[in-house]
């Protein structure tokens, strides 16, 4: 196993991530796919701790493992595409800054994820601890810049739905 975690200040995360408004942008189908992205990653850290704390896992494991972590990473991949288009929609000027972030953090997943053949519980546990330090910081600082533009021109067109229609 030789996965590579990309480098990180020690995380603060300790358990699972309790959805809570404190997270919100305003903008309720991102916030709720947020906490949908929330509940993938406590998915995928709670199978990590069912898990024995030396060795690989059994296969089941693995299969779990590998199957909870495509769940997240294809609808991080979703939710990107989703926040693109609105960003785009409402002429948001740090679109494409952004949208490099984003590709950046997908990138930077699948080489790690790649790179985790029979990964053992202490490296998955930091691949999930960088998934949630990364996703909350997101959401926090960057996300948190396209709300404005985006709740206004929700304002001026009346368009969530559009979204919700795609
Ligand atoms: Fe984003």
């Amino acid at each position: 196993m030789n996965a590579t975690i990309p480098p990180q200040k020690p995380s603060s995360i300790t358990g699972i991530v309790l959805w809570s408004s404190k997270f919100e942008i305003g903008i309720p189908v991102i916030d709720a796919q947020h906490k949908k992205l929330v509940t993938l990653c406590n998915n995928l850290y709670k199978i990590i701790t069912s898990m024995p704390a030396s060795g690989p896992g059994s296969e089941e494991w693995q299969n779990s493992f590998f199957y909870a972590l495509h769940e997240c990473v294809d609808y991080t991949q979703t939710h990107f595409h989703d926040e693109e288009v609105l960003m785009t929609a409402a002429n948001y000027e740090g679109f494409a800054q952004h949208k490099a972030r984003h590709t950046e953090f997908v990138k930077k997943v699948l080489e790690t994820a790649k790179s985790m053949e029979q990964p053992e519980r202490s490296t998955a546990l930091q691949f999930v601890r960088f998934l949630y330090d990364w996703i909350l910081s997101h959401i926090a600082f960057e996300d948190r810049q396209f709300a404005p533009p985006v709740i206004e021109y929700f304002k001026s067109r009346n368009a969530e739905s559009e979204l919700a229609e795609k």
